[in-house]
């Protein structure tokens, strides 16, 4: 089989990345994603092992995959992370590892993280407010983030940005601090428009807080932003620069513009299941194909068939979208 060929869906669209969820566990509990209490986590054995996360990603990246994100759940829960940093920066042809965290165990990683070959981090952060922090996790754990943002920030990684969920009639107050404590430390911001992925179905079109608004707040409050001509079309966020040189803000705007005609990622569950959407209805069964004895050409197999299947986009603006039937955590953003 040539696995060379890239990646193509019947869309055209040409698949270079692929997200891997390395837990569903979390520390903490973001309401627009995991259920206050009573969350039913994965059992052990079915999450997939560092052998088997690695050896997906050298088949994936022997298919055109450059690109790998590491997330969770939250993915510093997952014990031993570095080693498997190190090893998925070790695969040839990926040329871009990352990692999405809430930053909450960061402090005492991040050194250990760097040293594994991991220079880019997300890390998701809503509020500077400590109570609107725990309004919202369900944690009172924003001094944990911020040591480790610092920390973050000392070891020298090349790119830190900071997720930050819209949520209208909650966030609005957050949003200019956000971007002035963002822009005081050289760290990008992005803000995420709220999607249906919450685990208690609480979404609703009004409860999105929409780029156009935020950026209507911070050109008011900060400085005029203008859009960046977009070096990469196929990331999902938008780009906008200050007009004072200030650095730049990013929006992930995936309910008001959605960007799935330049989708490019594939997605593996830490419970070794591959979705060509985040909103996917069916997914395929990498771990069941592993564990019972399959080549990697079997393996190499099924991706291309979920990729050539996969669907249009995900219609949340549409009468037809159907919420997936797994909340984020579970996904893995
Ligand atoms: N809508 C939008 N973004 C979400 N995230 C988690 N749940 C949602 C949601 N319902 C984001 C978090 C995290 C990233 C992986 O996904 O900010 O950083
Ligand atoms: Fe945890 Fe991330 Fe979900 Fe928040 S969004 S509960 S940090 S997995």
């Amino acid at each position: 089989m040539n696995n060379a060929a890239p990646l193509r869906d019947s869309f055209g669209r040409v698949h270079d990345n692929l997200r891997i969820s390395v837990t569903d566990r979390c520390n903490i509990r973001c309401f627009y994603c995991m259920p206050e209490t009573g969350v039913e986590f994965v059992e052990r054995r079915e999450i997939l092992d560092f052998e088997e996360i690695e050896r997906f990603a050298r088949i994936a990246a022997g298919m055109g995959i450059t690109k790998i994100r590491v997330t969770g759940g939250e993915p510093l829960v997952r014990r031993d992370l570095p080693v498997l940093i190190r090893r998925l920066a070790a695969i040839p042809g990926i040329h871009d590892l990352a990692l999405t965290t809430n930053g909450v165990l960061l402090a005492d990683l991040a050194a250990s993280l760097y040293d594994a070959g991991l220079r880019r981090l997300n890390v998701h952060l809503d509020t500077l407010d400590r109570e609107r922090f725990f309004q919202i996790t369900r944690r009172d754990d924003l001094p944990k983030v911020l040591e480790g943002l610092a920390a973050a920030k000392r070891t020298g990684f090349a790119q830190i940005k900071l997720n930050a969920v819209a949520v209208k009639n909650l966030v609005e107050d957050d949003i200019v601090p956000l971007a002035l404590f963002a822009r005081e430390n050289g760290f990008e911001v992005r803000y995420i428009e709220f999607m249906p992925l919450d685990a208690q179905n609480l979404w609703d079109r009004g409860k999105v807080l929409l780029a156009d608004d935020i950026i209507a707040a911070l050109s008011r409050a900060i400085s005029p932003l203008t859009p960046i001509p977009d070096p990469d079309p196929r990331a999902p966020a938008t780009e906008y620069a200050y007009a004072d040189g200030g650095g730049m803000v990013g929006f992930i705007a995936s309910v008001s513009r959605p960007f799935c005609l330049n989708c490019n990622r594939i997605r593996l569950t830490a419970d070794g299941k591959l979705r060509y959407c985040l909103f996917a209805i069916e997914e395929d069964d990498v771990k069941g194909l592993m564990r019972s004895g399959a080549s990697d050409e079997a393996i190499a197999a099924l991706v291309r068939r979920n990729v050539a299947g996969k669907w249009e986009g995900h219609e949340i603006n549409s009468t037809k979208f159907v919420a997936p039937p797994r909340p984020m955590y579970s996904i893995g953003g």
